[in-house]
């Protein structure tokens, strides 16, 4: 199985980036193929097509996604090309996982309806210092990809 996983983060070495990374790595140890790649506003994302699994994710920075993804989502074919494909979404951000499953998490989701959602994760206060819960999410995936686990 060949995933990719996009994101964009405005930090270097942050949350987004370790999560991102303990996510790739539990997909790679169940045999997963990964590649990881930060979203740019105005790229050609026709290269997703040989793609099995899109993961999607994004943290929040003043009520909204990361500005390189929103643009993503936005002015590319981005949409147009995950559409019909399974992807699986993720939000990281400081507040409580609740009130980010109402504020932040459809500002991916909802623009992702013509896709497959499979899984979806909100990293908040609760869980985004949890080094389980990237594992607990990949686990998921790998779940409703039908993939036995080691
Ligand atoms: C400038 C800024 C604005 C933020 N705004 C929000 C917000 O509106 N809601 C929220 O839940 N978290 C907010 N956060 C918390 C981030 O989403 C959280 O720290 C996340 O881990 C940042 O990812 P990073 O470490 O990869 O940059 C904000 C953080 C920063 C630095």
């Amino acid at each position: 199985m060949k995933a990719i996983i996009l994101y964009d983060a405005l930090s270097a070495g942050g949350s987004t980036d370790r999560i991102v990374d303990a996510i790739g790595e539990h997909l790679v140890k169940n045999g997963f193929y990964v590649e990881k790649a930060k979203t740019l506003p105005r790229a050609d994302y026709g290269f997703l097509e040989e793609f099995d699994l899109a993961l999607i994710g994004s943290p929040i920075y003043n009520l909204q996604l990361s500005p390189n993804l929103s643009g993503a989502l936005n002015q590319s074919n981005l949409l147009k090309t995950l559409a019909g494909k399974k992807v699986a979404t993720f939000i990281i951000c400081g507040g409580p996982e609740l009130s980010a499953a109402f504020l932040y998490l459809p500002q991916l989701n909802l623009r992702l309806f013509r896709s497959q959602i499979i899984a979806e994760k909100i990293f908040g206060l609760a869980e985004k210092n949890n080094p389980q819960s990237p594992i607990d999410f990949a686990e998921e995936i790998l779940r409703k990809m039908s993939v036995p686990q080691n």
